[in-house]
């Protein structure tokens, strides 16, 4: 057999007999409930989300009620999760799709990418497992696979000597990889289910590539961050208005740090500031 085509066997075996059958998120091709768990799952483990996900849903089971949420509901349930900017793009995302699209969701690259927060990936994370589009995908463990089989595609897309693989180094392995079938393999959404478990499954097993892409990027330290501040002065905020004189009880950062940190977060439309005073929309 070829050599990569014995690869996409061997994947797809490994799918059948391991894979993560029962995400919730793969339980359906609903492009709204697959918009949630691709945004949720950014910079967050799939255990970590599951409940998540599942609590969300249950709160706004369609894209027409997230699209008439109070943001200050919807952060209230993104509480824990991190990141909230995510939640603002998703809720403003939503309202996008109700006002421009009608409540129906875009197959088109270019109309998905015109959501707010919906970058490359995103888009096509949506056209893949909602609409089973032929797109391909690179992500975390996606990467890991490629780099591990690398020596499979070395006729097909050339031979790397040293250093990091970018993505565009990434994408033809990919893309050779997908020629070989799939729709053999029940199209490109079961292919790329394939890939991220035998990805992930490969980092399990202590296979760490990670730093050989030239796109990892480390997350940066928690406490005592903004980020952790950006999530206490949340959490507070949806007990209802602050002020200054609240500042202290929030974090032992000074005044200033504390208001830049607002500052940023009013910019980005997940507080109003009225004088002294910050609340949740
Ligand atoms: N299934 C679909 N998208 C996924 C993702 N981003 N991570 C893990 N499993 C997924």
């Amino acid at each position: 057999m070829k050599q990569v085509k014995k690869f996409q066997v061997d994947v797809l075996k490994h799918w059948q007999k391991n894979g993560r059958h029962t995400l919730p998120w793969r339980l359906t091709n609903d492009p709204y409930r697959i918009l949630v768990s691709e945004v949720m799952l950014q910079q967050t483990q799939v255990d970590r989300v599951i409940p998540y996900f599942e609590k969300f849903l249950k709160k706004f089971p369609t894209v027409q009620k997230l699209a008439k949420a109070k943001l200050g509901d919807v952060l209230k349930l993104w509480s824990g999760l991190g990141y909230n900017r995510r939640a603002k793009y998703l809720h403003d995302a939503g309202r996008a799709i109700v006002e421009r699209h009608g409540g129906k969701f875009p197959r088109d690259y270019t109309e998905l990418r015109k959501l707010p927060g919906v970058g490359d990936y995103t888009a096509r994370a949506v056209r893949v497992f909602a609409f089973n589009e032929p797109d391909i995908l690179i992500e975390t463990n996606i990467r890991t696979v490629f780099f591990h089989h690398a020596e499979v595609f070395h006729v097909a897309c050339g031979r790397k000597r040293h250093g990091t693989y970018a993505d565009a180094e990434v994408l033809p392995m990919a893309l050779e990889a997908a020629k070989e079938g799939t729709p053999a393999a029940g199209g490109t959404r079961v292919w790329h289910w394939a890939l991220m478990d035998y990805g992930a499954y490969l980092k399990k097993s202590g296979v760490r590539l990670n730093d050989k892409s030239a796109h990892y990027a480390k997350q940066s330290k928690f406490e005592g961050s903004n980020r952790q501040l950006r999530g206490r002065l949340l959490r507070r905020l949806m007990d209802g208005p602050i002020t200054k004189s609240a500042f202290k009880d929030i974090s032992a950062k000074n005044v200033y740090d504390i208001s830049m940190v607002l500052g940023d977060m009013e910019k980005e439309g997940l507080v109003i500031r009225e004088k002294n005073t910050w609340r949740i929309d």
